[in-house]
């Protein structure tokens, strides 16, 4: 039984520098704390991109609060962990009709970019703040009926110091460890309620 559910998507961890610390860290702080958690590496899992449905939503059902964690690549996910969306977040099963298996849980969003703080607002080359590039993933998590909370994003990635990447890492380590007693959860909005209308598509076959 976990409690949290990590779910990593590094195309290249061989050359990563935030990640491989995030895998290291997390790993070591399970060990024994009070919140379980289980790190799944989905390109370690599906180097052949061939994801197992079934053993992930299996290994989403014991989780209160599932992460995301990844490097930001073109203003979004990177490609494994959009074809993870396509092929777990099934309908009738996570969304839509029937589709109630992560009502109620939490999602976080773990990840870096390149660009730093500064080069995500109007004046930067980024041009808009971070948020502009949250309500996907904010409206795929209110679609299952999941709580989307306050992403946690390490800016500036590519000049970071070791020791500011060994700090954030032990900070996300930290929360997890606290979860759910985060200052904020109680002052969020409940999740919008998002049902397909049931004639949205035709229904399967009996
Ligand atoms: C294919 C690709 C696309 C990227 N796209 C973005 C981007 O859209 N915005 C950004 O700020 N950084 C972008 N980056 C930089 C990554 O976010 C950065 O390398 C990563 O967060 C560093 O983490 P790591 O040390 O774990 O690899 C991109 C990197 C790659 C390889």
């Amino acid at each position: 039984m976990h409690d949290v559910l990590i779910l990593a998507a590094h195309p290249d961890l061989a050359h990563s520098r935030v990640h491989r610390t995030l895998f290291d860290t997390l790993r070591r702080a399970e060990a024994g704390g009070p919140v379980r958690w289980s790190l799944r590496d989905l390109y370690a899992l599906y180097p052949d991109y061939l994801i197992d449905v079934a053993a992930e939503q299996a290994a989403l059902a014991s989780a209160q609060l599932v992460v995301w964690l990844h490097p930001i690549h073109w203003y979004g996910m990177p490609p494994l962990m959009k074809l993870w969306c396509d092929e777990v977040l099934a309908f009738g099963w996570a969304y839509g009709p029937g589709g109630q298996a992560l009502a109620g849980k939490d999602l976080w969003l773990v990840v870096s970019t390149g660009g730093t703080d500064a080069s995500y607002s109007p004046t930067g080359h980024n041009r808009h703040f971070i948020d502009a590039f949250w309500p996907p993933y904010e409206q795929t998590a209110a679609l299952c009926g999941m709580r989307f909370l306050p992403p946690a994003v390490l800016h500036g990635a590519h000049r970071a110091g070791d020791g500011e990447i060994a700090a954030h890492a032990e900070v996300i380590a930290d929360r997890l460890l606290r979860y759910p007693d985060w200052p904020e959860i109680d002052d969020l909005p409940p999740c919008v309620p998002c049902d397909t209308p049931a004639g949205e598509r035709p229904l399967p076959e009996p």
